[in-house]
């Protein structure tokens, strides 16, 4: 009897000690997603049109959502485009700032187009070009096939253009053969995205913060160009842009580097993210690009993973300290607490 009791006793305290853990488990998790519900709070506003690919809502395009927001809108309006594929370019032009895009899901919710273009800016299937501009939850894909030639004149197919200042992508989703991403100019936060692209794939001389993303490489290891991730284009060390990755992971197909030379003073950072063998133990190139290496900042800062090896970097490449890898390490980087509605 005395014996049973105390079996009894012992399972309750496991269960009671499954029970804690697990709440502390699921609070932990809830805490460290953002998610629509919780942005969607953070704007605080009734202002909301939707989409629906049917025709059933208020509009059945996204472009047609987007030319109905006035210009020069100055206060937060929500696009709800839910589930489908939408086959349309769109284009967020200047004078409409302060647009929420809530999407279903980048699993649901897709915006879609083919066009391959020698100009990055022509052939891209969305463009941001208003301040104060947040996604959730959208996938965005140029299906255009790579064209690869040994020319540098190779043609474009781009997923995204960001062109402006405060612009925010949460669980957003990013395909194209070639150049996918053309993170052109401004302050940028990507949070727990999926980027996937071949050669030179995340470029331009936007600053922003990449927090836990995945990025997919789907290099041909035959091809004779080897790729990088990133093509950062820093020309003068006052300039403020760069590409920080912080978490999340480096994965795919064929050999990649994970940044090239653009302009002087590239600036690219991959901080506690975990490297495949995807990347090659070289790192970092300077393959087309002229001029010295001594201004160059590509580093990393706790990698790991099997790609994530120092002993064969680039020369000129850095493997950061504690304290020069501090500023890269928060949305501060950003100034982001002045201007995210939430971050990680
Ligand atoms: C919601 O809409 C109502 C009336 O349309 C307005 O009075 C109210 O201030 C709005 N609330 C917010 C949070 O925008
Ligand atoms: C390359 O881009 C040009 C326009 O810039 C276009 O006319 C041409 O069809 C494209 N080539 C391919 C193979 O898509
Ligand atoms: C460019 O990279 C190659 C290979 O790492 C290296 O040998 C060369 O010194 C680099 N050029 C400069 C200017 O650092």
């Amino acid at each position: 009897m005395h014996f049973l009791k105390s079996i009894n006793f012992t399972s309750a305290f496991i269960l009671v000690t499954l029970i804690v853990v697990l709440d502390f488990v699921h609070g932990f998790t809830e805490k460290n997603v953002i998610d629509s519900p919780l942005l969607t709070q953070k704007m605080g506003t009734n202002r909301t049109v939707t989409v629906d690919p049917n025709g059933q809502e208020d509009f059945k395009s996204v472009q047609a959502a987007v030319d109905h927001v006035p210009n020069g809108n100055s206060e937060w309006i929500i696009i709800h485009i839910t589930k489908g594929v939408y086959r349309e370019k769109v284009n967020i032009p200047h004078n409409k700032p302060y647009i929420f895009m809530r999407g279903d899901g980048r699993g649901k919710t897709s915006i879609v187009w083919s066009q391959s273009s020698v100009h990055n800016y022509d052939s891209a299937t969305f463009k941001v070009e208003a301040p104060h501009f947040v996604v959730f939850g959208i996938s965005f894909k140029n299906t255009a096939p790579a064209v690869i030639t040994r020319k540098m004149e190779n043609n474009k197919s781009v997923a995204v253009f960001v062109g402006a200042d405060k612009v925010a992508f949460y669980q957003c989703a990013f395909f194209s053969n070639q150049n996918t991403l053309f993170d052109y100019k401004g302050r940028h936060y990507y949070d727990n995205c999926y980027i996937q692209g071949s050669i030179d794939f995340i470029f331009g001389r936007g600053q922003a913060m990449f927090h836990d993303c995945e990025l997919f490489v789907i290099a041909n290891s035959r091809d004779e160009i080897r790729g990088s991730i990133t093509a950062n284009y820093r020309q003068r060390h006052s300039e403020s842009s760069g590409f920080v990755f912080v978490k999340g992971k480096v994965y795919g197909t064929g050999d990649v580097y994970l940044g090239t030379a653009k302009g002087a003073h590239s600036r690219v950072v991959f901080a506690n993210t975990y490297l495949s063998r995807t990347v090659i133990p070289h790192g970092w190139t300077n393959l087309s690009y002229p001029g010295s290496t001594h201004n160059l900042y590509h580093a990393e800062y706790r990698c790991h993973g099997p790609g994530s090896g120092s002993g064969n970097r680039a020369h000129w490449s850095k493997q950061l300290t504690d304290v020069d890898a501090a500023p890269f390490l928060s949305v501060d980087f950003i100034e982001g607490q002045d201007w995210l509605p939430a971050w990680l």
